[in-house]
């Protein structure tokens, strides 16, 4: 069973539940002692294992794998025993492996500044095996450098992470296979973590899952999409099913339609030859996005065990309305940026990026109106939009209430009376917001739109592990919850794939772009409009 609380939640045990009002008045809500449950990762509970990182030289690893490696093992999360082997093709041996990583840490460590005796103990774990990765000799050097950990746990439970392009994962699964080191019989454990892209159509997509399964079973391969490694992702289904009072109101009879926004300020930047590949809707909307509406919008699972909560993702995704391509083109917009200026500083146009074609058609925005075809949201509008180079970086998700009939206060306050609203703000400054109106204070009968709010920083103090952290500790625990199964990444792909068939041989018109800097086309907006319905921009919470 997974974990859904955040780790240093007995901090919060003490807490008070306190709700500010923005229009002056506070509502408290005091002396409620919160209560707490769950299970932590304990470290006595985890194996003795080793992480074998292919692409060990690689931006991932440095950036991201050995902070995180480094930050469980000095809150005391890693367990008792563990080993790091690196294996890559450039010539270095463990002692200049370990001063690279050091340098990286420096640079990328979420605490500031490393602890040298942490850092030295910790370093103390990791080794390099140096090789190609289709090299036979290689591999019985990987081996060779197994057995010199024992014959224990060390050797045989083993982590395989593959930080490298899909398009070796066949043969790196193939490999250690032959080299006797993947489903050995006994109490041990193998199990392969893959990044993604996971393909780049459905079709791709199976065949890589063909591969990957050919010589693990499925239960062996985790994927990553690292959005469910963040906190605030996590408690969607920690606040869904652990409130009596906002499930009952969450389906087709109380929500007008949710909004789901995941804007980023960043523009490709350097990563324009992988971005001309992907686009939006392949970097963002067939992972991030899709696993964030099947949280928001799934059944409540049986349990909290890792197929339970992925059946009931798949279900959702399953029952997504498809698209023809007629479909595509009045609920699906896409953008490219041309010029502009986000946060005071000029931005290039997308076609003068780095790799990128000078007439490239690859959408860096992508907004669309998905519609859920069962009991509870039938007909409810779900609209999803996603882009570079827009005015903040902020994920949000908005589930708008249906409106009151308002026949008592349309006369003296006007027709327009906001509608209720919850607001799951996922990052940064994630938290909790909810939105009703209020009276002004005074003789005047005014109603203004009020807030209440709930501040990840200021119930729980500032610690957010990062995503990575949790899904390195998760996979060592063999939970599976947070990670990716084959039928949810074929049936993501398979939404993804009606969109881009729509888009089939259909250059960008003039409509579709945007100035960097903009919350995107403003089809993005006509969509919308439609419905007689408006975005809403994240708000800066602080
Ligand atoms: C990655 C995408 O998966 O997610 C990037 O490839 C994107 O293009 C990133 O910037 C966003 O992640 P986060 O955690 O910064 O929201």
């Amino acid at each position: 069973m997974h974990q859904f609380f955040p780790a240093n939640v007995a901090a919060a045990a003490e807490a008070k539940l306190n709700f500010p009002v923005i229009w002056g008045m506070v509502c408290a809500v005091n002396d409620i002692i919160t209560s707490e449950c769950g299970i932590s990762n304990d470290r006595k509970t985890l194996d003795a294992c080793t992480i074998v990182i292919f692409g060990a030289s690689g931006d991932l690893t440095a950036r991201k794998l050995i902070p995180a490696l480094y930050h469980l093992y000095k809150e005391n999360q890693m367990p008792p025993a563990f080993r790091v082997v690196g294996f890559a093709r450039r010539e270095k041996d463990s002692a200049l492996w370990r001063a690279e990583l050091r340098t990286a840490l420096d640079q990328f460590s979420r605490t500031g500044p490393v602890d040298d005796k942490v850092w030295t103990a910790f370093a103390a774990n990791l080794f390099y095996c140096q090789g190609d990765l289709n090299d036979d000799a290689a591999y019985k050097k990987l081996e060779a450098q197994l057995t010199e950990f024992g014959s224990g746990p060390l050797r045989e439970n083993l982590l395989f992470y593959l930080a490298i392009s899909p398009s070796q994962f066949g043969e790196v699964v193939e490999q250690i296979r032959r080299a006797g080191l993947l489903n050995k019989e006994g109490a041990a454990w193998q199990r392969i973590v893959v990044e993604k892209p996971f393909g780049h159509d459905l079709a791709s997509a199976q065949r890589l899952n063909r591969e990957l399964t050919r010589y693990a079973h499925e239960q062996q391969v985790f994927r990553i999409d690292h959005y469910l490694g963040k906190e605030t992702v996590q408690n969607i289904l920690m606040f869904r099913f652990s409130n009596s009072i906002f499930e009952k109101l969450w389906n087709r009879n109380s929500v007008d339609h949710i909004q789901i926004t995941v804007s980023e300020k960043i523009g490709v930047g350097e990563r324009g030859g992988y971005y001309e590949e992907a686009g939006a809707l392949r970097d963002m909307v067939q992972n991030h996005m899709l696993q964030v509406l099947s949280l928001i919008a799934m059944e409540p699972p049986v349990s909290l065990e890792a197929e339970a909560v992925r059946d009931e993702k798949v279900k959702l995704l399953k029952s997504i309305r498809p698209l023809t391509p007629s479909d595509v083109a009045r609920q699906v917009v896409r953008g490219q940026y041309f010029a502009g200026i986000v946060g005071g500083a000029p931005r290039p146009g997308y076609r003068q990026e780095t790799k990128v074609k000078t007439d490239s058609n690859v959408e860096t925005f992508a907004a669309m109106k998905l519609f859920i075809d069962n009991w509870r949201w039938s007909d409810v509008p779900f609209y999803l939009r996603t882009g570079k180079n827009l005015p903040m970086s902020a994920s949000e998700v908005r589930i708008q209430f249906r409106r009151t009939p308002n026949v008592l206060f349309a006369a003296k306050c006007g027709e327009s009376l906001d509608a209720n609203a919850l607001t799951l703000r996922l990052q940064p400054n994630e938290g909790i917001s909810l939105h009703f109106n209020g009276k002004v204070p005074g003789m005047s009968l005014r109603v203004r739109p009020v807030r209440m709010h709930f501040s990840y920083d200021s119930e729980f103090g500032a610690y957010t592990p990062e995503a990575y952290e949790r899904l390195l500790l998760e996979a060592i625990a063999g939970d599976a919850t947070l990670f990716i199964r084959r039928d949810e990444v074929e049936t993501a792909w398979q939404i993804v794939d009606s969109i881009r068939a729509g888009w089939e041989g259909r250059p960008l018109t003039n409509r579709e772009f945007y100035a960097a800097g903009t919350w995107g086309p403003i089809a993005a907006d006509d969509l919308l409009a439609q419905l007689g319905h408006t975005w809403h921009e994240p708000q800066v919470i602080k």
